[in-house]
């Protein structure tokens, strides 16, 4: 259980990041944060493992305060996939996936057996473990750093536009792929995206965000029926437009 109690975030010259946030995620919940670009999604994110401290509230991890515990214990037992904190790339694939298993001490063939499982998983063979980073394509290298961010079982994992900069295709495979592996491990997710499409079919609750706040907490279906505002109902318009174009679509092609 991931739960925010009246968290705000100010920086020097921006008083208002975060103003007063109040939400739960529960054990096995699949939550996307959406929202414009700069209403505060990483931020919140980001709150949730320490790389950044509220400047109010509480926040709470399986009932403990977070502010009491240790930031790198903290981060070691939720795994996060941040686009942008890209594999090391003078460590091949096995040691970059390995890499929390070796600091947390795990034995040796303990973490080999692990690598193993863990490229069986995100479907990579284990011919790639000898290589390094470069020599994957982007898309097998978001799936490494989907197997890194899993190798020490962790039961909440945090995902910043992981899928973002892929092409549609490898896109929509890794987010069904990871949607899978959501419920084969029981995860607890909290993902990031400016895709209303990808969040409206990946999770079971979807957190609008607007200008620092929360403008709307709801189910895909909630959203689609009853869009608190003006906000959300410009975000589901693209998804409910696209509904619309291909469903035209098909009726043409059912016609010819
Ligand atoms: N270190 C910082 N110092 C000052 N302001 C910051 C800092 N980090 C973020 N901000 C500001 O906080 C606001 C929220 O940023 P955040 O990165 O959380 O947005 P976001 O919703 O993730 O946006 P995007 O979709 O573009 O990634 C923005 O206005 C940003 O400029
Ligand atoms: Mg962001």
């Amino acid at each position: 259980m991931i739960h925010f109690e009246q968290v705000t975030k100010a920086y020097g010259g921006n008083p208002a990041v975060l103003r007063c946030l109040n939400f739960q995620v529960r054990p096995g919940e699949f939550v996307s944060l959406i929202g414009r670009s700069g209403c505060g999604k990483s931020t919140t994110l980001s709150l949730i493992n320490r790389l950044i401290e509220p400047t109010s509230g509480t926040i709470r991890v399986d009932g403990q305060d977070i502010a009491t515990t240790n930031p790198v214990a903290l981060r070691r037992r939720i795994g996060f996939v941040f686009q942008g904190i890209g594999l090391f790339p003078h460590l091949t694939i096995a040691e970059n996936i390995g890499i929390t298993p070796r600091l947390l001490g795990w034995p040796a063939v303990e973490i080999k057996t692990r690598v193993r499982e863990l490229l069986d998983l995100v479907r990579l063979p284990p011919t790639c473990e000898s290589r390094l980073p470069r020599e994957l394509s982007g898309g097998e290298q978001q799936r490494i750093g989907l197997a890194r961010a899993l190798a020490a079982r962790p039961r909440i994992m945090l995902m910043d536009e992981p899928f973002g900069a892929l092409d549609p295709l490898v896109r929509d495979e890794l987010a069904a792929d990871y949607s899978v592996i959501h419920r084969q491990l029981r995860l607890t997710t909290v993902l990031v995206t400016h895709d209303m499409t990808e969040a409206l079919l990946l999770s079971n609750k979807i957190i609008v965000q607007h200008a620092g706040g929360i403008v709307q907490i709801g189910t895909p279906q909630k959203l689609l029926s009853a869009p608190a505002d003006e906000v959300v109902a410009a975000l589901i318009e693209s998804p409910r437009r696209r509904i619309g174009q291909l469903t035209r679509l098909l009726e043409q092609g059912s016609m010819l």
